[in-house]
């Protein structure tokens, strides 16, 4: 047990008043070391290390203090922020879900649910309780946000563009919706409309400077190469943070099919990439997590369509998250009557499937983030490609080590077996591009 005081003490009074004052780092100083108020100190101490972005010790700080008083709700919301905040929508969604039943009915809580359910990929728990919340009157940009962006990754991008535009409507200085808007006004409005949404973005007191890569490399990839330079120039430079899109765009450009497409929502472009895919053979995906863009193939796929995953998230780490980051805790996903999970690491379960299951490919999802994910899958589907197999890649362009991931085991791979290509779908706002195999060395047919 941690000794409980009454807040008395006059440090406390002035550590919670520098946290209220957001001087997390005063706070801290002030909160160093041993000293009187027992839970109120550590409680504090947690707040003051969350909002100085260190979510591992405001993690240890809050669950001692929930350790002495289990229900506390500010705390148990504190404690599913700091999960937030370090990459783990796993435990901040129970958290989260455990602060709204001892507190029900506020916006704030009920937004930061929603979006935890997001980062969860739980998008139709995010879009329901955003939904209802909003039905329910409860007030709040962030609700809005909540609902467009879990209807996009459903692939409903009229409702999510619904969304975005009354939130706009309300608040039009807010960078992220014009930004968000601007992927699904593509299909809707087309270019003019999804570049003008974009700009706008640019223009937004706050805005992310990585808006500027994404304009520079989506013009690119529209073939505006003279608007496209301009933005390079004058916005992107050298810029870390801002290069790594228009980066990406650039490499696509020496393989891009005459009859590329550019996309803005995830679930549309797969609908195109598996219309394209004329090959009759396997449909695969690879990377499920909650089952979203498998139920889109399964949807599309008009026939059996086959998922791959551990659901225990990726097996290293990779840019800023740790090993494990996007696990389910091994739950499954509800799949439709055509889908069938094969659950196990891709060099485990990939290699029996295979043998027991003959047939070129004609389509596959590769969506496990990782090089050494993308370099198993690819290698162990090398003789069942052939010329019409289309494959998809999730995060091949725009990440700051995309050269590094599945672009450089796409690369390899295509070089170790002779393989022409083209990219004949793309999109700078979700990652993806769809590849279709024009020729394999040493034919099959
Ligand atoms: C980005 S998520 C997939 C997202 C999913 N396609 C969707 O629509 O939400 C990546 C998934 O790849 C899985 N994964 C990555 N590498 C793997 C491997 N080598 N073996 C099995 N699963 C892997 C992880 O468990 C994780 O669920």
């Amino acid at each position: 047990m941690i000794a409980d005081t009454l807040p008395a003490d006059p440090d406390l009074n002035e550590a919670r008043a520098l946290v209220d004052a957001r001087r997390y780092r005063a706070a801290l100083r002030l909160l160093r070391g041993a000293g009187p108020g027992g839970l109120e100190r550590l409680r504090l101490r947690g707040l003051a290390h969350l909002g100085h972005r260190d979510a591992p010790a405001a993690i240890d700080c809050l669950r001692r203090v929930l350790a002495d008083q289990p229900d506390d709700p500010g705390t148990i919301e504190a404690l599913a922020r700091a999960h937030q905040a370090d990459n783990a929508p796993f435990p901040a969604v129970r958290w989260f879900e455990r602060a709204a039943c001892l507190t029900p009915g506020g916006t704030a809580l009920a937004a930061a649910l929603s979006g935890a359910y997001r980062r969860d990929a739980r998008y139709r728990d995010a879009l329901m309780l955003a939904r209802a919340a909003l039905s329910d009157g409860l007030p709040g940009a962030d609700l809005r946000y909540e609902a467009a962006m879990a209807a996009a990754y459903l692939g409903d991008d009229d409702e999510a563009l619904a969304h975005f535009d009354a939130l706009l409507a309300d608040d039009p200085e807010h960078a992220a919706a014009w930004f968000g808007s601007h992927a699904q006004a593509l299909h809707r409005h087309g270019p003019d409309e999804a570049l003008r949404r974009l700009r706008r973005a640019t223009r937004c007191g706050g805005a992310n400077g990585k808006y500027w890569g994404y304009l520079a490399a989506t013009l690119r990839l529209l073939g505006r190469d003279g608007e496209a330079d301009a933005v390079e120039a004058a916005e992107i430079g050298d810029n870390p943070k801002r290069r790594p899109l228009p980066d990406g765009a650039r490499a696509l450009l020496p393989h891009l099919a005459a009859d590329f497409r550019l996309f803005g929502n995830s679930a549309r472009l797969l609908r195109h990439a598996l219309a394209c895919a004329g090959l009759p053979g396997l449909v695969l995906e690879f990377g499920v997590r909650r089952g979203t863009s498998l139920d889109h193939i399964a949807e599309a796929a008009g026939q059996d369509v086959h998922g791959f995953d551990s659901f225990e998230g990726l097996p290293e780490g990779w840019v800023n998250s740790p090993r494990g980051v996007l696990t389910t805790g091994r739950q499954l996903p509800r799949v439709r009557g055509n889908a069938r999970l094969h659950v196990g690491w891709f060099e485990d379960s990939l290699p029996p499937f295979l043998a027991d299951t003959p047939g070129p490919l004609r389509f596959a999802n590769v969506d496990s983030d990782i090089y050494a994910s993308a370099r198993t899958v690819l290698g162990a589907l090398a003789d069942r490609v052939r010329p019409g197999s289309v494959i998809v890649f999730d995060e091949y362009i725009g990440n700051r080590s995309w050269r590094d991931d599945e672009y450089r085991a796409f690369q390899e791979f295509a070089a170790e077996t002779g393989l022409r290509y083209e990219y004949f779908a793309a999109s700078p706002y979700t990652k993806q591009v769809a590849v279709r195999v024009l020729e394999v060395a040493g034919a099959r047919s």
